[in-house]
């Protein structure tokens, strides 16, 4: 039997993000088909004892030394296949305003935005050309932790000195603030699953507490107008692509006078099994433990680990169950099992989901 080592913990912020990905990825796992072993490490040495005799990693870290690329390479030189996407994609993601670089290089909309390195940089007058309110993030953060909304010139600098103070000696991204409708978009095996929109309750945006806390967001599959979708779509797969991601991501944009804007590209993103991809998956009719099965069985593919090189003679998401598009609606309607309280469909009308 396939002996998974489920990766979580690490030394990022999203620490007990992770931890609680690792306890939902160890539940899901079919015992029929793995041997799964948790292995916690708390440090980057810990990897390389604790992945020790693995078939697999499946990695459940966020973050820096998790989804950046580093553990992607500790891995790929023990010879180990991983999870998800590799070493270029995830550093190239982590790091958002590059990856903004990239994204706008394929005529994909995002916010516009600068990026400083330190204080030195610190220049408000190019904050006002970019134009009040403006989102200021670490550059490489995550769970929009260090994360402020600064609708007035006097609040930017304390928010750019706490983004510095949470960006761990990397750079502060200051981003032209898009009040539109969140929504998410998961990919799997190359192929978008259902949309979900977000709206925080009770904050202007997606802040950590309506991320975890029960009650402070509410998420649901949405239906966007053919035109629309098309678009998002497009906008989903010309990003993942283009940053060379694999196997699974999902792809955070604001939808504004019908303009999808990506903000970020998460390539190990959130993964308890209400979490927003294995949500989206779901709705798509594949429960949490079969996403495993599929993200471990298109990784394996990718690094090589089973017949067929990546790309070729790999599955198809129609071979593995999931409904095109299309039938997505038709296929919740029939089967409401598959839909949470927080997953139900409705029509996307531009004012509230
Ligand atoms: N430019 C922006 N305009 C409006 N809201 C934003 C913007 N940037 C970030 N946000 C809000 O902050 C949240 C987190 O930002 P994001 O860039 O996705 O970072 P993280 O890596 O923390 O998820 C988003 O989900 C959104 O609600
Ligand atoms: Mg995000």
């Amino acid at each position: 039997m396939l002996r998974v080592g489920v990766i979580m913990g690490g030394v990022s912020s999203e620490y007990e993000v992770s931890l609680k990905t690792g306890r939902e990825m160890l539940k899901a796992l079919d015992p029929a088909k793995y041997t799964a072993v948790p292995v916690h490490i708390t440090s980057r040495k810990e990897l390389l004892e604790g992945a020790a005799g693995l078939d697999f990693a499946l990695l459940a870290l966020h973050g820096a030394y998790g989804e950046d690329g580093t553990v992607q390479g500790a891995l790929e030189t023990l010879g180990i296949p991983y999870s998800g996407s590799g070493v270029l994609a995830s550093s190239l993601c982590m790091d958002k305003g590059l990856a903004k670089t990239v994204i706008r290089s394929k005529s994909i909309p995002t916010p516009d935005w600068l990026c400083w390195d330190s204080m030195d940089d610190y220049a408000p007058e190019a904050v006002q050309r970019l134009g009040y309110p403006v989102m200021v993030k670490p550059n490489s953060g995550g769970s929009s932790i260090g994360m402020t909304k600064v609708n007035h010139p006097q609040e930017l600098r304390a928010a750019v000195e706490k983004a510095f103070a949470s960006a761990d000696g990397g750079s502060v991204l200051i981003e032209h603030y898009i009040p539109g409708q969140e929504i998410t978009c998961s990919i799997l095996g190359g192929e978008m699953l259902p949309v979900i929109g977000i709206q925080s309750l009770g904050a202007d945006w997606f802040d950590y507490e309506a991320k975890y806390e029960q009650g402070g967001a509410e998420e649901q599959i949405i239906r966007l107008p053919d035109a629309l979708q098309e678009q998002v779509q497009k906008a989903a797969l010309t990003c993942y692509r283009a940053l060379k991601c694999a196997v699974y991501a999902r792809v955070d944009m604001l939808l504004k006078d019908g303009i999808p804007y990506v903000l970020e590209v998460n390539t190990l993103p959130g993964m308890t099994a209400t979490s927003l991809l294995p949500q989206s998956a779901e709705a798509a009719g594949i429960d949490f433990s079969s996403l495993l099965d599929e993200i471990i069985t298109g990784s394996l593919r990718e690094r090589g680990g089973l017949q067929g090189a990546s790309g070729e003679g790999a599955r198809t998401v129609a071979d593995t169950g999931v409904k095109p598009q299309g039938q997505v609606k038709e296929a919740q309607q029939a089967d409401h099992t598959h839909q949470t309280p927080q997953a139900r469909t409705v029509e996307y009308g531009g004012v509230r989901l």
